[in-house]
């Protein structure tokens, strides 16, 4: 594995987002996969793949908990790309129990709790959408937290068992909203609201300026690593 590794990331420092995108859309038909939340950097991703045409499938998964903003800019990305993103629910059975145990808004008592929601919602149905896959393409960016500053462009993931592509990960934020503007890109209107990272309405609140990027999400946790589990770096 450590070779392929080094064999791909060699290949893809010496290309740009797109090409990298077209080269392991090419070395891996059909097992590649781009995971979008709708926020600014998976938006910009979504363009690269779909102006350019690139077979790489495309897919959310819905917590069932979004904000309407990102319903509405998923919405308007199908209408702009003439597509459709695949959605993947929790579990009915698992999130049934589990907010029949613990109510509606059990995330905001312990970190403990927080998290076995994050794994319902998340983690379990990102693993069914991950299975049989050898490349998941992310939209994380280096400057958005401390846990991300060191991260490389391909990784190998070992919970997923695959490469972990992260296309846009040295472009800033002033980078990403020129691209967006430039291409006239749909996004989600919190970002104007003073919304950066957007997860889960209860989950997420807007930041104050000079506040951490990742500051508006589960605030009211002082101690935790502010991660869902999608993304763990050990
Ligand atoms: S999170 O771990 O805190 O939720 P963040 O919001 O920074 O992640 O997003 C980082 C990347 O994780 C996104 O670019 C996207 O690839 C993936 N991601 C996060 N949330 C979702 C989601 N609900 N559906 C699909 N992908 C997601
Ligand atoms: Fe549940 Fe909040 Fe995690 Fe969303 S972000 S899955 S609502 S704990």
């Amino acid at each position: 594995m450590r070779e392929q590794l080094n064999t791909l990331y060699k290949e893809l420092i010496h290309k740009n987002e797109v090409e990298g995108l077209a080269f392991l859309a090419e070395q891996f038909p059909n097992e590649i996969v781009f995971s979008t939340s709708f926020g600014l950097e998976d938006q910009a991703i979504t363009h690269l793949i779909l102006d350019n045409k690139l077979p790489i499938s495309i897919f959310t998964l819905d917590t069932g908990r979004l904000f309407n903003e990102t319903y509405s800019v998923w919405e308007s990305t199908n209408e702009r790309y003439n597509t459709f993103i695949t959605p993947y629910y929790p579990e009915t059975k698992r999130i049934e129990k589990y907010v029949e145990t613990n109510g509606p808004l059990s995330f905001y008592r312990s970190v403990e709790l927080r998290k076995e929601c994050c794994h319902i919602r998340k983690v379990e149905p990102l693993t069914r959408a991950l299975k049989g896959k050898k490349v998941w393409i992310t939209g994380l960016r280096a400057d958005q937290s401390n846990a991300r500053k060191d991260l490389p462009i391909l990784e190998w993931d070992d919970t997923y068992q695959l490469f972990k592509y992260n296309p846009l990960l040295h472009w800033t934020l002033a980078d990403t909203q020129a691209f967006i503007k430039a291409h006239n890109i749909p996004y989600n209107v919190l970002h104007d609201k003073g919304f950066v990272s957007i997860g889960c309405a209860p989950c997420t609140r807007a930041i104050k300026e000079g506040e951490d990027f990742r500051a508006g999400r589960w605030w009211w946790e002082s101690n935790s690593k502010k991660e869902c589990g999608l993304h763990e770096h050990k």
